[in-house]
């Protein structure tokens, strides 16, 4: 399976031999995954670096005076300054483990709100977000009797960023904007939206959950005072992700969760909580999952997110022309700038219909509103057929995409 800009970018053979899962059968067929927005695959380092933690190394953090201990806590705190490094964040302390992009936003959510929100108060988020950027918002609105505020999008799936200029006022007390949208593929221009709402001094939460897999996200040249992703989606474990946030303002914040590793003393009558990070990491992580997305990490860095951007950017024009081409599909998500993932709905055909088939050839889309139920309200349709392209995916899987398709179409038609 050779891609045939492989030689200019990287040797996407020899990619795909890092990822054991590629080379399974599904249904009897080399498996086609292209459902890397919904979690990616990972590589054999990653797999050795949590397969190594649970045989040669496995104790708890910040809590042994014992050697195992002793290590682990450094090689877990390592992994956080990788992740930093990553980020460009300015301290590890600005780096919080949590268990994913979901419980970081639900996180910030409860903790700002907790400690800034007021009736009357509103909230922007956008027509684009995933129901994690929702929901958290919408529960410490009604708590707060906050408002939720939100930025229309035009068809093809862009923010209206002069809606979004009308709707900052003296009111808002928060921006929450995905990065990259996962069912649309449009990449948002974050920079520009943390600008003007820094003009007017409101803080700015970017949802980078598709974003980190695709390129390379600097916190300080974004200027945003909250990141969030999740691992596995950056070929990581499940259950890991990270809530980047300013310092100044992660200290201002109060703890989300709390019990055990958050506290530097407690007695029945008061507690004084433990500085940052540790302030809001209750209880033991998940050690395995933060070593192994330091893993990941270094993994996709081996390779090069330009790299890795330059060669999506050509799976995506690629499949975009091909999609484009088979009569009756519509492609849901037409921004002038996006990532590797095409959501599409062929006419007289339900997306889950598309999705069994596709199975049955050893092809893994996924079908359904993507938890971004507003926006299939937007298009007016019941749901999408998406294919979210990784860097290990190629040309030649495209093509198996499209037989897929127009097979699909014969016999439902
Ligand atoms: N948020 C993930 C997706 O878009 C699960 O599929």
């Amino acid at each position: 399976m050779n891609s045939t800009i492989k030689d200019r970018v990287f040797d996407v053979v020899s990619v795909r031999e890092s990822f054991p899962i590629l080379s399974k059968k599904v249904n009897g067929k080399t498996l086609v995954y292209l459902d890397s927005g919904a979690t990616a695959q990972k590589p054999q380092t990653v797999i050795d670096a949590v397969d190594n933690y649970y045989r040669n190394q496995n104790a708890n953090i910040h809590r042994g005076v014992h050697t195992l201990s002793q290590e682990i806590t450094v090689i877990y705190e390592n992994a956080r300054a990788t992740i930093q490094n990553h980020l460009n964040a300015k301290y590890p302390h600005e780096i919080i483990f949590t268990s994913g992009t979901t419980e970081s936003i639900n996180l910030l959510a409860a903790s700002f709100g907790k400690k800034f929100l007021q009736a009357g108060d509103e909230i922007i988020i956008s027509a684009m977000e995933h129901h994690s950027n929702i929901l958290p918002w919408q529960v410490v609105c009604e708590e707060k009797g906050a408002v939720l505020k939100v930025i229309p999008i035009s068809e093809k799936g862009e923010l209206l960023l002069d809606e979004y200029k009308k709707l900052l006022s003296s009111k808002t007390k928060m921006v929450a904007i995905t990065h990259i949208s996962n069912t649309l593929g449009t990449l948002n221009p974050v920079k520009q939206i943390v600008e003007l709402a820094h003009e007017k001094g409101i803080p700015v939460l970017i949802d980078g959950a598709q974003a980190v897999p695709h390129q390379k996200v600097d916190v300080q040249v974004l200027d945003a005072d909250f990141y969030c992703f999740s691992g596995h989606k950056l070929f990581g474990p499940t259950g890991v992700g990270i809530l980047y946030g300013k310092e100044k303002w992660l200290n201002e914040l109060p703890p989300y969760k709390v019990g055990g590793g958050t506290i530097k003393m407690v007695t029945f009558e008061k507690t004084v909580y433990a500085d940052l990070p540790l302030k809001f990491e209750a209880g033991t992580p998940h050690i395995a999952g933060g070593i192994g997305l330091a893993a990941a990490i270094d993994y996709v860095n081996s390779i090069g997110l330009e790299n890795i951007q330059e060669y999506e950017k050509e799976l995506l024009h690629y499949a975009t022309g091909k999609l484009s081409a088979i009569s009756g599909l519509k492609i849901i998500g037409n921004a002038k700038e996006k990532a590797s993932v095409i959501s599409f709905v062929i006419e007289g055909i339900h997306p889950l219909d598309i999705g069994t088939i596709l199975d049955k050839l050893g092809i893994a889309v996924r079908t359904g509103h993507h938890c971004t139920q507003p926006l299939m309200e937007f298009y007016c349709i019941p749901g999408t057929v998406r294919a979210s392209f990784a860097f290990y995916n190629t040309k030649e899987e495209i093509d198996l995409l499209i037989a897929g398709i127009e097979k699909a179409i014969k016999m439902l038609k």
